[in-house]
């Protein structure tokens, strides 16, 4: 019997490097960006509804606040989508159950915009390649195709274009998260400001970085990890060094403000390493709440 519901479980990521070129004429920068999907997931399952329904969300799990629950979600976005492009009119709940951080440059609505993409494919039958996926997703955002494949990957142009990236090992994360998101094109622009004067290179992929993924180094990558947005994040939210600061003392391997912030990625030895941080910075009192994560994981995959 054909089924009539499909469950889509999607990462987060973290970027190891995000070097960002100049903002181009489009507003858009061209990026180098070397993603990480860490296991924290959002579960996103559509539902056929009757003729005439249209599509309808609702959102449940421990992150709900701030996520719109109206056509501007991009998983709702995802599903009118793949109804235009294949011509059919879409009647469909979407129910997406959130752990990723809302607005924490963790991709969280790229990830459930790829769950539904990937759902969608599943529920209609429509065999989508991989392609055809990552094309219909960098129209939803830029970290949409990355969010579809998981694992590690570089992306460029906006983010948008993978190729796979050699990475052995696991590695272990504790994330500091924010109760209040920031927003990525004020990021974005805080960045634009603060290099104003500076002559901007294009941005390149960190050779050092892919070495010491290649040799499962956790210590080198921690030195590697670079994010060109941290200065503006910490500068529209100074309370962050502080965050990066109490990791670095208590023994992080690297810190880094994640995407456009405001979650903050320490990256530690192994899970006995990530508790004692984790409960180091409960007790300093300068972060909110703690999450603890490893990586790489797969994409958006039907559960
Ligand atoms: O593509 P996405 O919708 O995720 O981008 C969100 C915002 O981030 C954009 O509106 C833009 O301000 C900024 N951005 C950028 N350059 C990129 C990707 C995103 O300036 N390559």
């Amino acid at each position: 019997m054909a089924s009539n519901s499909v469950t889509v479980r999607v990462p987060a990521k973290v970027n190891l490097q995000l070097s960002v070129g100049p903002r181009e004429s489009d507003g858009f920068h061209n990026l180098v960006s070397v993603f990480q999907a860490i296991s924290i997931f959002d579960d996103v399952t559509i539902t056929k509804q009757s003729p005439g329904h249209g599509i309808s969300i609702s959102i449940t799990g421990e992150h709900t606040h701030g996520v719109p629950e109206d056509a501007s979600n991009l998983a709702v976005k995802a599903a009118a989508l793949v109804g235009s492009k294949f011509d059919f009119d879409v009647d469909v709940h979407i129910d997406v159950k959130k752990s990723i951080p809302v607005a924490g440059g963790m991709a969280g609505g790229s990830a459930d915009a790829a769950a539904a993409l990937v759902a969608m494919d599943s529920l209609f039958n429509l065999d989508m390649s991989r392609e055809e996926l990552h094309a219909l997703g960098s129209e939803l955002g830029s970290d949409v195709p990355f969010m579809i494949s998981g694992g590690t990957a570089i992306g460029q142009g906006r983010g948008d274009q993978l190729t796979a990236a050699l990475s052995r090992g696991t590695y272990h994360w504790v994330l500091a998260l924010s109760s209040v998101g920031l927003s990525t094109p004020a990021v974005y622009s805080e960045c634009d400001r603060m290099r104003a004067e500076l002559e901007i290179a294009p941005p390149a992929v960190s050779d050092h970085l892919m070495q010491s993924l290649l040799a499962a180094d956790a210590d080198a990558v921690g030195r590697a990890l670079v994010n060109d947005l941290q200065n503006a994040a910490c500068s529209l939210r100074p309370a962050l060094s502080l965050v990066l600061e109490v990791g670095r003392d208590y023994g992080a391997l690297g810190a880094i403000v994640s995407g456009s912030g405001p979650t903050v990625a320490f990256l530690v030895a192994d899970e006995d390493a990530g508790l004692d941080l984790a409960v180091a910075l409960t007790a300093s009192g300068v972060v909110g709440s703690v999450a603890r994560a490893h990586g790489p994981v797969h994409g958006a995959k039907v559960i």
